[in-house]
């Protein structure tokens, strides 16, 4: 929110624990989403390397990123942010719509698992992490529509014990809520209105009078598929637009290219699964 004296507000970065999957078996053998097409090339080379820009990115922001393995059979494991949601320490395990992706649910499990964290949740429906739920001040902003389940919403209220605002997508380009909407810090957020039905533009409005409004190029370039630390927002280079509203907002956008996991319909935040830890500032 701009000060009273028109100024934009002081923000602060505060550093993340981050998980990523380098995208050792990552390619477009099939097609769950409108920007797939297996007939056109994935340069894996050029893929590795933007991936490694994005982690450096994070690591030299001061984030601490861990890394899970890629599966063999399972190319979209490179999407972390649909491997799980961690809020207050606490894992939801994923559940996903296509079959092509299923086994990335016990993959990303067993990560969990292995690093100890003890309160692990097995998910009894579909829902695709941070993909659809994203947590926003005390809240959880969920998608549905295209992949998390309604029902999954209410299970995740159960889980993380905080409110969970469901918000209906109706284009299926911007089939995950994280390619709709992105908070910024706190309660601030940003969104392309014609991404939800009307009911959803309505609370959307009503919750969020100040957010950042996208336009349908940005958004389709993926510049709310990003990952910001209450400051630097990290965000798809092409988003030219989005990138100047944040900086009249007081943020620091950081263009990155990500054009060949564009390929698979995934950018910044789709790289990047949050663990929230359980004395988070929120
Ligand atoms: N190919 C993946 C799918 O369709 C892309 C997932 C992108 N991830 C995200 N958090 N939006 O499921």
């Amino acid at each position: 929110m701009p000060a009273a004296d028109g100024a934009p507000p002081v923000r602060r970065a505060r550093p993340r624990r981050l998980l990523m999957c380098r995208p050792t078996t990552f390619e477009v053998s099939y097609a769950i989403n409108p920007w797939m097409d297996p007939s056109v090339p994935v340069d894996a080379a050029r893929a590795t390397a933007q991936w490694e820009q994005l982690y450096r990115l994070y690591l030299a922001l001061g984030h601490s990123v861990e890394l899970i393995e890629a599966r063999p059979g399972l190319p979209d494991m490179v999407y972390a942010a649909n491997g799980a949601t961690v809020v207050d320490g606490k894992v939801l395990g994923a559940r996903f719509r296509n079959a092509e992706r299923a086994a990335e649910g016990e993959a990303y499990l067993d990560w969990f698992r292995e690093r100890g964290f003890t309160e692990i949740h097995r998910p009894r429906h579909i829902n695709e992490g941070e993909g659809d739920l994203l947590t926003c001040g005390d809240s959880i902003l969920a998608g549905y529509g295209f992949r998390t389940a309604p029902e999954a919403h209410r299970e995740a209220e159960e889980v993380f014990g905080r409110p969970v605002i469901g918000l209906e997508l109706v284009d299926p380009r911007f089939y995950h809520l994280d390619t709709a909407l992105a908070v910024l810090d706190g309660k601030e957020i940003m969104y392309h209105p014609e991404a939800f039905a009307p009911h959803s533009r309505a609370l959307l409005r009503r919750l969020f009078p100040d957010a950042v409004l996208v336009e349908r190029a940005d958004a389709e370039a993926f510049g709310l598929n990003a990952m910001s630390d209450g400051y630097n927002v990290v965000l798809p280079q092409a988003a030219r637009g989005v990138a100047r509203q944040l900086a009249e907002r007081g943020f620091h956008p950081i263009g990155v290219d990500l054009s060949e996991l564009l390929k698979g319909g995934g950018s910044v935040k789709c790289c990047t699964l949050e663990l929230r830890p359980a004395d988070a500032a929120r």
